[in-house]
């Protein structure tokens, strides 16, 4: 039998605020309750917020005596450099020192990304087995996927963000022939179903055959999903009076079930064929800017 590689799962999605890291935080702990390794890597290092949920976890646990799961966690941080070459090449280094330590070692390993197209976000797009986007109900959205006509029928151009994906897919695919697993969710989910919601639903299943990607079962608006991040809790912790004076709901019940089908589309890890790191190099430096002499 083949060795195993860590199974790269990307959170991704040029719109800000639309649950990736949330998203992040409650797959990893999804994924080591379920008994994988799982290392996490936050790509985001300006906001840091799935490295300060993961902190805030390990240092709740330690507090309390809880033995709560935590991920083997890095960052990966920005270069400061005199040329934009020179800092992608170091960026690039640090990536990929990270990927080479937990390749091996990991079945699955989370990368939250940031909103803004940085080298670091399409980097991490170009490497993933899975992609995970969450998006929030509303049109401005769904822009980013596919132009939407002021009839509000979905068209054939596509979006700005899709055309990131479609080409990261590509770099990936011509590298190591691995195609990348796209799964879209909707995230903050009313729990009314109304005629916009149904719009939208509709907009999306028009879009995923043409984009190629999987539609997930959406995850609702729940305060289980933001009230727990000084603790670094999730919904999937057991919730009582030691952890946080309140008994589980079944709201609590809702949101585990949310998440656990989500991870159910998830792959395996992957069989062993060469190195990610190894493969990578190949993948993304850009080429060295042709500047014009003066002789041209
Ligand atoms: N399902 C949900 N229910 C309720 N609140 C949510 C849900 N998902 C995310 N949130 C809240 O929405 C806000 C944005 O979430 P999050 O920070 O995870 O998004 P993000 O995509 O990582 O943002 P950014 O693009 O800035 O990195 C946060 O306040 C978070 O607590
Ligand atoms: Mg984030």
């Amino acid at each position: 039998m083949l060795p195993k590689s860590a199974h790269l799962v990307v959170l991704g999605n040029e719109k800000g605020g639309s649950g990736k890291s949330t998203t992040a935080m409650h797959l990893i702990v999804a994924l080591l309750k379920a008994g994988h390794r799982v290392a996490s890597i936050d790509t985001d290092s300006r906001q840091l917020s799935l490295t300060r949920y993961i902190e805030n976890r390990a240092r709740f646990s330690r507090d309390n005596c809880l033995d709560l799961e935590v991920p083997a966690h890095y960052v990966a941080r920005l270069a400061a450099g005199e040329t934009v070459r020179g800092i992608e090449a170091e960026e690039f280094a640090n990536y990929v020192e990270i990927i080479d330590r937990v390749e091996a070692d990991f079945d699955y390993v989370v990368v939250d990304t940031p909103a803004n197209d940085s080298y670091l976000m399409r980097l991490s797009h170009a490497m993933a087995d899975t992609l995970i986007t969450p998006v929030n109900d509303s049109l401005i959205d769904l822009d980013l996927f596919g132009r939407i006509s002021p009839d509000q029928a979905g068209s054939a151009q596509v979006g700005h963000y899709a055309e990131l994906v479609r080409n990261a897919r590509h770099q990936r695919h011509q590298v190591d022939g691995v195609k990348m697993d796209w799964i879209v969710v909707r995230n903050r989910l009313s729990t009314l179903s109304s005629r916009n919601q149904r719009h939208l639903l509709k907009l999306l299943n028009q879009f995923a055959p043409i984009l190629d990607f999987r539609l997930a079962s959406g995850i609702s608006e729940r305060v289980v999903f933001r009230q727990f991040f000084t603790s670094g809790l999730t919904a999937l912790d057991r919730l009582d009076k030691t952890t946080q004076g309140v008994e589980p709901t079944l709201s609590h019940l809702a949101a585990r079930h949310e998440i656990r089908e989500l991870v159910a589309l998830l792959g395996p890890p992957r069989d062993r064929r060469a190195d990610r790191a190894a493969v990578l190099p190949a993948i993304l430096p850009r080429p060295e800017p042709h500047l014009a002499t003066a002789n041209e």
